[in-house]
């Protein structure tokens, strides 16, 4: 040791394919001299050519000069072989994720690389030391883990091993710095942080959309509109590279615990096999305009827009049963979008707190600029209160948002189903009870759907369209026409717990919880993580705390109940903190203490 460079000049990266290029850029950006290696001409002219693309697009974006793009080229020296990285100070390897392959470059880089230079690998999720073994220099061997894509992403992983001298650690910390890159230094564990955290969802998500769950674009969008997500789990995966992806999965359930999670959906090894990798080649989940574009084309898959509608009955009434938050806020959608709506609560009371309470809502919304004074009254207008079920019986439709136990539901669609004419929607906003339970409470299931809100149901773009094994396509239809009529996206799913969002959503929240009890990570670095490696608008705790810890139980225990995964179980700290009064911001502690903030 003490032979390694406090002072890194020169780099190279071993493989130009989805991040190699992308890391290139990001060394040459920073005024690094780069050798940039590949195994073959052909490769090596591919190398290039994701690296001007990506040059030029940002020039053309005007976040590149034409001038400092040149200058970032001129910094590139791109060789074929090993060989040519003789004399650098740190090399970066991002070949494919085959421990075989990966150990074989390391050994032969170790008699390539002058003896101070440290060697990174770009794993995300193979045993750095046993990469490092295959030199005769491991404690100069780091996991370097940069995100995709890297110019953009702001996270660089840092895996130490447990023979990694600490000066290279600090070497390799400071080299981010300079990249402006945020890192975190963290132990070999498969996944690291954010990819132990991510790639369960991924999976689950292919696995939803291979069991015609829900089709790729409601997946992608649910994502999106009810997480804010920057993208959708099936347009990462195409990102990422289905083989890339395979490799991951396959690695961390060997090497993670065999969780049944993150054994790879048989869907991804055909699509593999059948060379659909993604933008790389042009089709994956979705088909490109050519290999290596970001931009979708329409393909076999998409869905025609219009023919759902044209079965939809039409709908002027709407009556809205409940009086908690989520009736309140559907009431004024509702009655905002131009529907009669008669809103029942169980009192006079109620009635007058909830009208109350949409007055200001739309008085806000006035004063923001977003509603005229004559919409506003107009809005208000509309609006009917009663206390009578009865008053329900020539409605179109009925929007229930009352308790969630699944006893009073049941009552109140028995009720429903006396009351109201035949041909009513009947609509339950359920977040986790079975919706067919609701249905199975009328002699009329086939017109019983569920209509999933976000909170809250004001702002929030997606409405989750529920089918049971007995709804119509008339009544589903009618439902996907009444949601985009409120100006909102419809996701259509089929009846089981979690739906698409909180199914993907909770189990992710739970595993991040397990990390932490772990002690592999601080709540800072995997909140810092998520964000700044995949882009989430919120950590994981933060999330936790904004939603409540005891709500988030009760939907991660849903989740286990109905599909029993072992990956599932709650959290015991999770329990723990509820138990002890900790729910979020709510009560002013969760994860956080909220108190002095
Ligand atoms: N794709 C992602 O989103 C992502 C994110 C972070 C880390 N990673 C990791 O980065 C690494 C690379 O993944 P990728 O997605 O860029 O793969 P890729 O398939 O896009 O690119 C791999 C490149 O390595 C080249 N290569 C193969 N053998 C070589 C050799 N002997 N010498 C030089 N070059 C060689 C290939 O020609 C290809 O261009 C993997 O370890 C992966 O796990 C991937």
């Amino acid at each position: 040791m003490g032979t390694v460079a406090r002072e890194i000049n020169t780099v190279g990266v071993v493989g130009l394919g989805t991040m190699g290029a992308g890391i290139v850029e990001v060394f040459a950006r920073n005024g690094l001299d780069v050798v940039a290696v590949e195994i073959s001409e052909g490769a090596l002219e591919r190398g290039r050519a994701n690296l001007s693309g990506s040059t030029d697009r940002a020039v053309a974006k005007g976040k590149l000069s034409a001038q400092d793009r040149d200058a970032l080229h001129a910094r590139v020296d791109f060789q074929v072989g090993l060989a040519a990285l003789h004399s650098v100070d740190f090399v970066i390897e991002a070949v494919p994720e085959h421990l075989d392959l990966k150990q074989a470059i390391f050994a032969e880089l170790d008699k390539v690389c002058p003896p101070h230079a440290i060697l990174a690998t770009n794993t995300s999720s193979l045993s750095v030391t046993e990469i490092s073994v295959a030199t005769h220099r491991p404690h100069q061997v780091i996991g370097v883990h940069f995100f995709n894509p890297a110019p953009v992403m702001k996270l660089v992983e840092i895996i130490r091993t447990v023979v990694t001298a600490p000066e290279v650690v600090a070497d390799v910390e400071a080299l981010c710095a300079r990249l402006g890159k945020t890192d975190v230094t963290i132990s070999d564990r498969a996944g690291f942080i954010a990819n132990a955290l991510l790639f369960g969802y991924l999976n689950h998500a292919v696995t939803m959309f291979e069991n015609h769950y829900a089709t790729r674009e409601d997946i992608d969008v649910a994502m999106k509109q009810g997480c804010g997500l920057p993208m959708g789990p099936l347009a990462l995966m195409d990102l990422i590279g289905l083989d890339t992806a395979y490799e991951i999965l396959d690695t961390m359930y060997r090497r993670g615990g065999r969780d049944r999670r993150h054994a790879p959906a048989p869907l991804l090894k055909q699509m593999v096999t059948a060379g659909l990798l993604g933008r790389k080649t042009g089709r994956g989940f979705y088909t490109y305009t050519k290999q290596g574009s970001p931009v979708v084309v329409a393909d076999e898959l998409t869905p025609a827009t219009g023919a759902h509608e044209a079965a939809a009955r039409p709908i002027g009434t709407v009556g809205i049963v409940g009086s908690g938050t989520m009736a309140t806020g559907i009431i004024e959608v509702f009655a905002k979008a131009g529907y009669e709506v008669l809103s029942v609560t169980r009192g006079a009371e109620k009635s007058a707190k909830v009208c109350e309470s949409v007055k200001v809502s739309l008085n806000k919304a006035v004063v923001r600029g977003k509603l005229t004074e004559a919409e506003r009254d107009a809005a208000i207008g509309r609006i009917t209160w009663s206390t009578n079920l009865d008053h329900l019986a020539d409605v179109d439709m009925v929007v229930e948002a009352v308790v969630e136990e699944l006893t009073v539901k049941k009552a109140l669609f028995a009720s429903l189903d006396e009351i109201c004419k035949p041909g009513t929607v009947l609509a339950t906003t359920t977040s986790s009870l079975p919706v067919v339970e609701c249905a199975m409470a009328t002699h009329r299931p086939a017109d019983v759907v569920g209509l999933h809100f976000f909170n809250p149901a004001q702002v929030m773009p997606l409405i989750e369209v529920v089918a049971t094994i007995r709804t119509s396509a008339a009544t589903l239809a009618t439902a996907d026409a009444v949601v985009s009529s409120l100006g909102k996206t419809a996701v259509d799913c089929a009846d089981r717990a979690g739906f698409i969002v909180n199914a993907l959503l909770f189990p992710y929240l739970n595993d991040a919880v397990k990390m932490l009890e772990a002690s592999y990570a601080t709540a800072d670095d995997i909140d810092a993580a998520m964000k700044l490696g995949c882009g989430y608008p919120m950590g994981p705790f933060e999330l936790l705390d904004v939603v409540g810890l005891d709500v988030s139980l009760a939907i991660q225990r849903e989740l286990y109940l109905e599909l029993r995964e072992p990956g599932f179980s709650p959290a015991p700290l999770l329990e723990h903190l509820v138990t002890a009064g900790y729910l979020g911001r709510k009560t002013g502690r969760g994860f956080r203490d909220h108190t002095h903030r």
